[in-house]
Order: structure tokens, then C-alpha cells, then sequence
């Protein structure tokens, strides 16, 4: 990706994530595996059902997000005859729930107690940095169908690792530029949900906005996932000078940020500004007529116009009775990749499928053909989205493709 990817901060977040890692062994130890081992079941190596893990939030802030997850995997799997590669597949779908205290035992039990050949999901960056040492420990390959952090990735690529959907650094820095150009030289203020996701967003989008000129009047970072009264950190903004904000929110976080920005008054003089998981899906429902006018980048908008896209919207809205999210074609993709993988492994073995993933190529998605780069994130383009009303809905409707920077 032709995208700033800092490395400086990167050593101290690697060592949060090692210590966690350390944290694991134990945790695997006691979901009953001797230590940590892929090691498969004469079943998988043999040619009976691949057995695939699905780790996604039923709980928590990001619920609605898993459920998104679920429903594009599973709408794949239903499309292939509950096939991928041609195999059967015995999927185990299990809670990542709102963070690492959680998600890292329901990853973990999957590769060390059912013996997963590949497990798939992962919505909450701080989950994904404490199961990288894991997987590449065990050999089974991870599939990171959501969480962005960057040195999931980009701390050195692991043939185990592997992501389908963004590293946050990109996504928040497909926006600098644009917003740049808009507030032509006006000062921005950056507001983000405080953990890994939230910090690398703004990081990503402030490098690019300050290398395109951009001004930042002032920084908040609100506790993840218990703030639900933003007002102390709003009421400030308009005394720094700020003339639009940039943010970072996520499901229920989001519903309650922009529903108060709009309730205190901002939204009418500060164009609010974001990465595109702060109006996806049913937030916007809820948010209604509070999100009009927010601008966001994402790698997705339903109403991309695309025969894959179009086909895929059809089918997703036939079976959910809803339109799909990013979220759902960031599962459904990694539903494809898997199925590409399958195909050619030799095996239904962690090692096996690893290898396959290396030769897939071309991925054909919802979102437009997309390829993994040299550290398995993919490589693809970023819109900007503007929420608007359209016959009583509110849509993120596509404005153009994002210059790369
Ligand atoms: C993350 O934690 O990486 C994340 C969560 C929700 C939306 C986007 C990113």
C-alpha cells in the first residue's frame, strides 16, 4: 500500500503484545492443551471435514460487528454447499467478546482444543496484537477479518498471519490529503476511542494530513468502551479554535459520539470527519438524521456499482433482510480466500493451508479486486463517503475515489 506506515512506535507496542503472548501460554495450558500446538487430528490430515474457527464479538461494544462477520462468512459458505476448496467444513463459531480478556482464550482453545486448521475474525485490534505470537507458535494460519493494528502485520511478515480487511494506519491516513484540501489551512481537532485502533487511525490520518499542509488544534482520547457521556470532551473543542474534527468510533461508541455531537450544537458549524466504521451499518440506522453530512473513508460502500457488488447486495438482503456492512464483506472475502487456499492445499493442516494462501492472487470481492501485499494486508482503494438522506434512509453515499498517499 502506497500508504505512510510509521515504524517508530512500533518496538513498544511489540512488547505489549509479547507480554500478552507470554500471558497465552499459560491460557492455552489451561484450555487444555499441553502448551501451544496446531498439530491436526488424523481426521483433517486424511481428507475428512476442514475443521475452521470463526472468533467474533456476541458481546460487547462491537456485537453488532460480529454479527455482520458471521452473516458474510456464513452467506459464502452457504453460496459453496458448505464447502470451501471442494472439503467439507466443520465450522466453530466462538464469542471474541469486547476485548483480549476474552477474545485471546476463544481464539486460542480453537487451535489448541478443536485442533482448527485456520481460524477467522477478530474485530478488536487489542485482541489481534495478543494473538499474533500465538498463531505463528502454532502454525495455524489467522485470518484477521477486521482488526486493524498495524504491527499485527507490519512488524514482520509471518506466513501465519494473514488480513482481509485494513491495518488502521492505512485507513486513517486515506483521509489526511482530502481533508487537508477541504478545510484549506483551517485547524482540525482528532478525537478517538483510547486503545490500539483509535490511537493508530489518528496517527495514520494526522501524518497525512500534516504532511498535506494540515493543521491540529488539540487531541482527545476517550476510555474505550465505558465512556458514554462525550460531552466533557465536545464541550471543549470549539475553544481550541478546531474548525472540523476527525474521529475514530465503532459500534455502540459510535451511535453515542456522533448522536452528541449533533445534540451539543456541532455538527452544524465543524464538519465531523472520520474513518468509515463511525457511520457502517446499523450505527447509521441509529444515528438517523444526527450523522447527515459526515464524511468517512472506508474500502466499502454497499452501493458500489459493480456486478460483484450489486450481486452480492442482492443475496446478503435476501437472507438478513438488511444491507451488508464492511464487516460482512471483510468475512465474506476471507471466506473466498480460504476457499481459493483450500483448493490447492495438499492438506486441511495449518502448514498446508499457510503455503496456499501465498498463491491465491487475485482476490475477486464485493469491494473490487484486491491483492495481499508482501505483509498479507491487502492492497486496495480507499473512498470517501458522505452520509446522506435518500427516500427516508440514510446511506453512505460513494463521492470518489481517495487520492493514495
Ligand atoms: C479495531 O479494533 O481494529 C477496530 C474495531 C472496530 C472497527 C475498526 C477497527
Amino acid at each position: 500500500m502506497d500508504v505512510p506506515m510509521p515504524k517508530s512506535s512500533r518496538a513498544r507496542r511489540r512488547s505489549s503484545s509479547m507480554v500478552i503472548a507470554a500471558l497465552l501460554t499459560g491460557l492455552a495450558t489451561a484450555c487444555g492443551g499441553s502448551a501451544i500446538s496446531g498439530e491436526q487430528p488424523a481426521s483433517q490430515a486424511a481428507g475428512g471435514p476442514a475443521t475452521i474457527g470463526l472468533v467474533v464479538p456476541k458481546s460487547g461494544v462491537y456485537a453488532p460487528l460480529g454479527a455482520d462477520m458471521e452473516n458474510g462468512f456464513k452467506l459464502y459458505l452457504d453460496q459453496h454447499g458448505g464447502k470451501l476448496g471442494g472439503k467439507e467444513i466443520d465450522l466453530k463459531v466462538s464469542d471474541e467478546g469486547e476485548g483480549p480478556q476474552t477474545g485471546v482464550p476463544a481464539a486460542t482453545k480453537l487451535v489448541t482444543q478443536d485442533k482448527a486448521g485456520a481460524v477467522v475474525g477478530i474485530v478488536n485490534s487489542a485482541t489481534a496484537l495478543g494473538l499474533r505470537d500465538t498463531f505463528i507458535e502454532s502454525k495455524v494460519p489467522l485470518i484477521i477479518a477486521n482488526a486493524g493494528a498495524d504491527d499485527v502485520t507490519t512488524s514482520g511478515g509471518s506466513p501465519y498471519i494473514w488480513r482481509t480487511s485494513f491495518t488502521n494506519n492505512a485507513v486513517g491516513a486515506s483521509l489526511g490529503a482530502e481533508v487537508a484540501k477541504q478545510v484549506g489551512g483551517e485547524p482540525v481537532y482528532l478525537i478517538t476511542a483510547d486503545y490500539a485502533a483509535g490511537k493508530e487511525m489518528v496517527g495514520g490520518f494526522k501524518k497525512a494530513f500534516e504532511d498535506a499542509g494540515g493543521k491540529v488544534a488539540g487531541e482527545a482520547y476517550t476510555p474505550f468502551g465505558t465512556t458514554k457521556d462525550f460531552q466533557p470532551y465536545l464541550s471543549k473543542i470549539k475553544g481550541t479554535g478546531a474548525k472540523a474534527v476527525f474521529c475514530f468510533y465503532a459500534g455502540a461508541e459510535a451511535v453515542g459520539f456522533v448522536k452528541q455531537y449533533d445534540q451539543f450544537g456541532l455538527s452544524g458549524d465543524l464538519p465531523l470527519f472520520g474513518t468509515g466504521f463511525v457511520t457502517e451499518g446499523a450505527v447509521l440506522d441509529a444515528q438517523g438524521a444526527a450523522a447527515v453530512g459526515t464524511q468517512t473513508s472506508l474500502h466499502y460502500s454497499d452501493l458500489i456499482d459493480s456486478p460483484k457488488n450489486k450481486e452480492f447486495v442482492t443475496a446478503y438482503q435476501a437472507a438478513f433482510k438488511e444491507a451488508p456492512t464492511v464487516y460482512a464483506v471483510q468475512a465474506y472475502d476471507a471466506a473466498a480466500v480460504l476457499d481459493a487456499a483450500l483448493a490447492k492445499a495438499a492438506t486441511t493442516d495449518g502448514e498446508a493451508i499457510s503455503k496456499a494462501l501465498a498463491e491465491i492472487g487475485a482476490v475477486d470481492s464485493p469491494r473490487g479486486t484486491w491483492t495481499f501485499d508482501a505483509e498479507h494486508d491487502p492492497e486496495q482503494p480507499y473512498y470517501l463517503r458522505k452520509v446522506e438522506e435518500r427516500s427516508g434512509a440514510y446511506v453512505n453515499a460513494l463521492v470518489s475515489e481517495l487520492a493514495k498517499g
